[in-house]
């Protein structure tokens, strides 16, 4: 077959989790091209384009991204081994499980982390935020946009506001992952410092790439460090010339890149950035598809995990199973109609609640009748679980 029209995948369970998220035929036929060097006169400018698109999505003029073959976790070493020098002092908000990890991997590299926790449910209030960087001085402030085991949204305009108002050097990194593409970012306008994202959640690729995004005052504090970068394959030392070079349209080597995936990540950002819908009706059509499940488990009696409205994710819910029952009760009935969710991932409440993604082509392409799918499947099972 040499062209996506008539490519389809194969029948499958609708995969609704938060991530990695349903794929578009279009995406994984590109995943499927012919074997490309990776300095060909042919790719280059593929790869280039993938740059200057990433740059719209998180709509930045001046950004830089670099874009790595790894999952969505080397963007936190790329953060602590590149802006971080052993000793230094990081803030970590946490709105849950995912402040953990970003704050464990800051530590490998020897950042001093203190960490603000939210109560579950919750965002850090931007009073406590205040008075943390009133305190003591901070290289750096991180912050999970949704923490994807709490669905909860952190209010990324605020947080970077109250940072530049009382300790304007301290660089604010946004972790995307759970973010890019499914909610509203700004970085220019709202003034963040790195956003990181994975190819496999808003933006409709299969896992394999991360991706980040660095501001200017990040790479005069990179380029400023006195000592070492404190990781081979992630130093921007490295890759910063790579993405120069293939953004100018000229052959470079570091490591090699997942030539493929790109090909895949090209096709899904093109549709992203330069079809209908536009970016701005894909946040809202998010908004939607959230609302409709959202307002559908209330209906059946299921209480949301974000304990208010404004915290609460438009690309992915979180709901407690009723009273009495679990996820034997749920999960394996979802499964037998061909959905498949996720569990609980904040250790503190694992098996009390459970987790449905509706990001990408599930939110966005309302004729697959995804999230309807979803939310009459749910009914069903619960009203048998009840009997
Ligand atoms: C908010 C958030 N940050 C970071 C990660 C880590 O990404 P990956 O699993 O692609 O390494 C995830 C994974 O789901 C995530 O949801």
């Amino acid at each position: 077959m040499s062209s996506a029209q008539g490519f389809k995948q194969a029948p499958h369970k609708l995969l609704v989790i938060p991530g990695p998220i349903e794929v578009s035929d279009e995406v994984l036929y590109a995943n499927a091209h012919p074997s490309m060097s990776h300095v060909s006169p042919d790719f280059i400018p593929v790869f280039g384009d993938c740059i200057r698109m990433m740059r719209t999505v998180v709509d930045t003029a001046q950004g830089q991204p670099f874009l790595i073959a790894g999952s969505g976790t080397l963007g936190w070493d790329q953060v602590a081994a590149n802006l971080i020098e052993p000793g230094e002092n990081a803030l970590v908000l946490h709105s849950g499980y995912f402040g953990d990890s970003f704050a464990d991997c800051l530590e490998t590299y020897g950042a001093n982390v203190d960490q603000l926790k939210a109560e579950i449910g919750a965002a850090v209030s931007q009073e406590a935020i205040e008075s943390a960087l009133k305190a003591k001085k901070y290289k750096l402030l991180t912050f999970t946009h949704v923490d994807t085991s709490t669905a909860v949204l952190s209010n990324a305009k605020a947080i970077a506001e109250t940072v530049r108002r009382v300790s304007p050097d301290t660089l604010v990194a946004l972790d995307g992952v759970c973010s890019v593409a499914s909610e509203e970012i700004h970085m220019d306008a709202w003034d963040i410092d790195i956003i990181l994202t994975a190819s496999q959640k808003g933006l409709g690729v299969p896992p394999g790439l991360s991706i980040l995004v660095a501001s200017n005052r990040a790479m005069q504090v990179f380029n400023s460090r006195k000592t070492r970068v404190t990781s081979y394959y992630g130093s921007w030392k490295k890759w910063l010339p790579i993405m120069k070079a293939y953004e100018s349209g000229n052959p470079a080597y570091f490591a090699t890149p997942p030539v493929n995936l790109i090909y895949a990540f090209h096709t899904s950002l093109s549709k992203i950035t330069q079809s209908t819908p536009s970016l701005a009706d894909r946040y809202k059509l998010h908004r939607e598809a959230s609302q409709r499940v959202k307002a559908a488990a209330t209906e059946l009696g299921l209480k949301q995990l974000p304990i208010e409205s404004d915290f609460a994710a438009n690309g992915m819910t979180a709901l407690y199973y009723p009273e009495g029952l679990g996820a034997a009760d749920i999960l394996p009935r979802l499964v037998k109609k061909g959905i498949v969710v996720a569990g609980g991932l904040h250790t503190a409440i694992k098996d009390k609640y459970f987790r449905i993604g509706h990001m990408g082509i599930t939110a966005v392409e309302e004729s697959r009748g995804d999230v309807e799918t979803v939310i009459k499947a749910l009914k069903e099972a619960l009203a048998e679980a009840r009997t």
